[in-house]
Formats: C-alpha cells, structure tokens, sequence
C-alpha cells in the first residue's frame, strides 16, 4: 500500500527515481509525488493519477537533482487530491516526507501542532511528519534529533523517507512495519519499498528492521536503532531475482505473462528443497492444531490446502482468513500457524502471525518475496520462488503456492504412513506432469478461452461452483473475475445451490461450473446435478469438464473440454483456464488489467 522510493547519487538521479516508483505502483497508483534537492532548496512536485502520466506531465525528468524521494499513493487517510498526494513539506519548505503506512494518533497531533500555530494543506495523516520534523529541528538545530524526537511521537506504522534542506546530501528514513531497504551500489544508494524499486540498478539490498532509521548519502549509510540511537550492523542481502523477469516481454500485460510463465513458476515449486518441507510438516505433525491462514487470494489458497491436506493426509488443517485469525481462543503454545503471502508484507496476515507468537505458537509462512517481513518474522520459511509478480492480480505465485501445500500434503501422509514410499512417488511424477500440461494448454486453447470470454463478456452476473476442492478453486476464479474486470462473481459449493441460490436463476446470471474428472466419482456426480439442476431452468452454464467430446449432449450451452489429467491436478488446471477467462473478459471490457481499481498488491495497512 503506497510506494516509497529514493536515489542519491553522483549524476542525475531522476530517471533512475522514475523507474524506481514506477516499479512499485502495483502498490496504489492514485496520486504521484516527487521531491528532488536542487543545491540545498527542495522541488515538490505532485498531482493524481500514474506515474507515467504524472512523470510526463510534470516534466519530471527535465529537473536535475542528485538527490530525491518519490511516492505513489493508495490512498487511505483522505480523498485521491492534489493536496493529499506525498510528498508533504514542512511550513517553511526545508523538509519533505513521503510516507506508507498509518500514523494512527493523527488527529491529535494534528489538534496539538494546530494550535501551536502549523497549518494543514491535506487531510492526511501523514502531513503531522514534515511539521513535527520542523518543530523539532527549531528546537536542536539537528536533522537527526529532530527525527527521533518526531519518531517518539507516532503511534501507528510507517516507512518513512525525508530529504531537508539542512543536509542536502543525504537522504533520511525510518521504519516501524511497512516494509523499507536500501539498495547499495558503488557511488548510488537506493531507497524502496520492495527490491523492484532498485533491481535494475544493484543487487546488495539492506532490509530494515522495525525502530530502525538510516541516513543515506551517495557512498555511504548508516542504520542505528532509534531507541537506543546505537549503530547497527546490518547484513547484505543478495537479490536473487533477475531484473529481466520483472519486465513484460513482448505480453501486452503482466497479468498474461505471469500466467504463461506458470510451467516455470510450478516447476520452481516442485524444486524446492525437500527437507526445508520435511522441516515445516514436521512442525504440523508436533502441534496439537495447525491453522493455514491468507487474504485474499492466499485464504483461497489456504482453503484448498486445507482440502488437499485432509484428502491426502487425513488431517484436517482449518484455514482463516487472516484478519479473522486473532479473533480465535484457542491458540496456545502447542498451535501452528502456517501463513500464505505473496507479498509476505500483508497487515492482516503478519498481525495474526504476530498474535500466534504472542500466545506462545509455532510460525511458518510460505512466501514469495524474499527479505519481506513476513518471511524474516515466522520460525520457518519456504521461498516459494515464483519470481517477481508484477499484476496485481494473483496468477503465478497463488498456482505455485497450492503445489507446496499438495507436497505438505504428501510428505505429512508419507509420515502418516497414510500412503507409503511407492505412491509418494507416484504422485510426485504426476506433478511432474503439470507443467507440460499447462504449457499445452495455454498454448492450445487460449483462443477458444477467448472466444468464450468475448461472446459472454456483457454479463454482469455470474455463479462459480465448485465441490470438494473444486470450491476454493471455483472461490479463487470468482475472485480473479471480480478483481480485474470488475464483474459481479459469486464463488459457492455446488451443494449450496439448492438452498436459495436457484432462485436466482434466469437469463441474467451465468454459471460456470468446475467439473472434476469421472473417476472421482462421487464428486463428479453430485457435481453434474449442480449442471442440471440450473439447465432445468433454461440457466446458462459453462461446464469445464474432462468428459469425452459430445458425452453430455446439449447439457451444457458452452463447454471448455480439457484432456484427461489425474484428480490431483484437475482442479488445478481448471483454475489456468479460469485465470485465461478473468483475463479476457477483462480486456474485451477494457479494463485497466494489471492496475485494477481500488486495489493493491500489498494491502499493509489493517
Ligand atoms: C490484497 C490483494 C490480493 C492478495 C491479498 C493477499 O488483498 O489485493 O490480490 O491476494 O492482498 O496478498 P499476499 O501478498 O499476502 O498474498
């Protein structure tokens, strides 16, 4: 939520600040700002809207300075304005401040600055820093001081950077739970939120730890602990991630090369060490209770783990959302709580990791980002190693995380001796399998999906169902519809149809149906009276389905056949093509894909 990024150093920092921010809009796009030290006087320059439209109108780029700060907002405290867009400047213009996160005892600071005689141009909350920063400074004549003293009075969570006229040079931040690194290269140092901020230019990252503030000059830095005001020493992280995958690559949207790049991010699951997952359920097995938790996408990706793992492993794992996970009693200091986040930096899933730990339980997290703070805050961590993901939209990196959770599944039913060695390896092959077959898929039927998507894409309404684990599948496609081509789509169990949803039937709302394969036999055929009972009242369905070509002769009024696969990646397979159909339908209404409105990737504020 909000991207922070800066650049110090020997030559003109603008472009290199432009493709820093502009790396970090999947965090908010609806305001930009700059501030760039020229000699020792600040430039701000802001206004709503993207980067790019932002940066050009604003001729950013012809402003020479070689040392500046930039945001892009996803707004929170007051409305999407020119004057609630960062950065914000001190009264007498000698700081400016960009900040993410929320300082939640704004309002009194705000009463209290007012009536020592500071006026406020935004509604933020935000604004009370660069006041408070001026304040303190007026008092002790020191930058550092002054910063300590404003951090002493803001309760809530920030990222923080400044820039001031009184050390021109340098570039100031600090951080208490939204995510903040510096990246260190030879004459330059950079300032993000995340690596992508910097990827381009150095692979040396430093992630800051919460009560921890730095200064940042071009060929040096320093981080000490605000509390203390001692120096800390801090170790280099290497990034991992090439810059090359964070770019778009002749796809005309990040959202459909994340899904075509899903053969590379399953087989990257699939590689992951085993011990470090003989590690976590070994973790699973020794708790009394294991809770799998996520938002968003990733609660989806918690419930179909909480399928797979009680289907394969016969024990059942209850998955939360994540915001509702501190409202449970029962976790104790034998729980487990294994947390799911791309991101690894989303509020609600680090305050419920965060509160299990204050009951005395074990953590684990699956995460995407490397350095996040998730992933240095739980016992145990597995990278799942998807790559950056770009689109806001959750494609790759949710696929990859339900391929972890299968493999959970299978080691904890291998501990179990609920199967044994030969069928352990039998099911690893099958998953071995899944990344051709995506490939195949993608490359196969990506028209037809389509050619679908186009013929439908003027309903408003639309039912997704799904049984046994074919529902969090039919959740999470729901989702993906919902969240970039803004139609209404309703995620549900097939079984729930018959307890008022048929009312709803008619030609206003479509149905897809997610179908498993025949020989879950049960499953299939409770899942065909789903079809039948909306086909019983002229509804529309879209059946994808693994029957034979003209099996179900004139019960479906469209039908998306995909080849036999096993029942373990049916489901699996049926989200691609879910995920291909969100994306369609979203083009063929001209929506802004991999910036959908009102969202963003990293939700770190409650
Ligand atoms: C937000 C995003 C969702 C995402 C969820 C969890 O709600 O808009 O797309 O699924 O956060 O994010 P995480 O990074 O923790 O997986």
């Amino acid at each position: 939520m909000c991207g922070i990024s800066g650049v110090v150093g020997m030559k003109d920092i603008s472009n290199a600040l432009y493709e820093g921010i502009r790396s970090l809009e999947y965090r908010g796009y609806d305001s930009c700002g700059v501030a760039l030290m020229n000699r020792d006087k600040i430039t701000v320059k802001k206004n709503v809207g993207g980067v790019e439209d932002f940066f050009r109108k604003e001729n950013v780029l012809r402003i020479k300075s070689k040392v500046g700060i930039a945001h892009t907002r996803w707004a929170t405290h007051g409305k999407v304005t020119k004057n609630n867009t960062h950065p914000f400047q001190s009264q007498d213009g000698n700081f400016a401040v960009v900040h993410n996160g929320i300082i939640s005892n704004y309002r009194d600071l705000r009463t209290q600055l007012s009536r020592e005689g500071f006026k406020f141009d935004s509604e933020t909350d935000t604004e009370v820093i660069p006041h408070l920063l001026d304040k303190y400074f007026k008092q002790t004549r020191n930058v550092e001081t002054a910063l300590i003293k404003t951090l002493h009075q803001l309760e809530g969570t920030f990222a923080m950077a400044f820039i001031s006229s009184h050390n021109p040079d340098q570039i100031i931040c600090a951080k208490r739970e939204s995510p903040l690194m510096l990246g260190i290269a030879d004459g330059c140092m950079y300032l993000g939120s995340d690596f992508n901020a910097f990827i381009d230019y150095t692979k040396n990252a430093i992630v800051l730890d919460d009560g921890e503030f730095a200064i940042i000059s071009r060929d040096s830095y320093i981080v000490k602990n605000y509390l203390t005001r001692a120096e800390v020493t801090k170790p280099i992280t290497k990034i991992e991630w090439d810059s090359e995958s964070s770019k778009k690559g002749g796809y005309p949207h990040y959202m459909l090369k994340e899904i075509y790049e899903q053969p590379q991010t399953v087989t990257n699951s699939l590689d992951i060490q085993s011990e470090l997952l003989d590690e976590v359920v070994d973790m699973i097995y020794k708790s009394d209770h294991t809770y799998l938790v996520g938002v968003g996408t990733t609660y989806y990706v918690a419930q179909y783990g909480q399928y797979m793992i009680s289907s394969l492993a016969r024990e059942f794992l209850p998955s939360l959302s994540s915001d509702e996970f501190v409202s449970l009693s029962n976790v104790t200091k034998k729980s487990l709580v294994l947390a799911i986040s791309q991101s690894g930096e989303t509020y609600d899933t680090l305050s419920a990791l965060k509160f299990a730990h204050a009951q005395g339980a074990q953590t684990a997290a699956i995460v995407n980002v490397m350095g996040s703070s998730i992933s240095r805050f739980v016992d145990k961590v597995i990278l799942q190693g998807s790559g950056p993901e770009i689109c806001v939209i959750s494609t790759k990196a949710a696929l990859s995380q339900m391929i972890i959770l299968v493999q959970i599944g299978l080691k904890l039913a291998l501990k179990k001796k609920v199967i044994n060695k030969q069928q352990m390896n039998q099911a690893m092959s099958t998953l071995r399998e899944f990344p051709g077959i995506i490939e195949a898929i993608l490359n196969e039927r990506s028209g037809f999906i389509h050619r679908i998507a186009n013929a439908h894409y003027k309903m408003k309404h639309w039912l997704y169902l799904g049984r046994g684990v074919y529902y969090p599948i039919a959740l999470e496609s729901a989702l993906k519809m919902k969240e970039v081509a803004y139609v209404h789509a309703e995620g549900m169990p097939g079984g729930f149809l018959k307890h008022g949803t048929l009312a709803m039937i008619d030609n206003e709302i479509n149905s897809i149906v997610f179908i498993p394969p025949k020989e879950d036999k049960k499953l299939y055929e409770a899942t065909m009276h789903c079809v039948e009972e909306i086909r019983a009242r002229s509804g529309f369905v879209l059946g994808i389905h693994f029957d034979e070509r003209g099996k179900n002769k004139n019960l479906f009024s469209e039908e998306l056949i995909l080849p036999k696969v096993s029942p373990m990646i049916a489901p699996l397979l049926q989200l691609v093509i879910a995920q291909l159909f969100a994306y369609f339908t979203a083009t063929s209404l001209k929506r802004d894909v991999d910036k959908p409105r009102s969202l963003a990737k990293s939700v770190t504020v409650g």
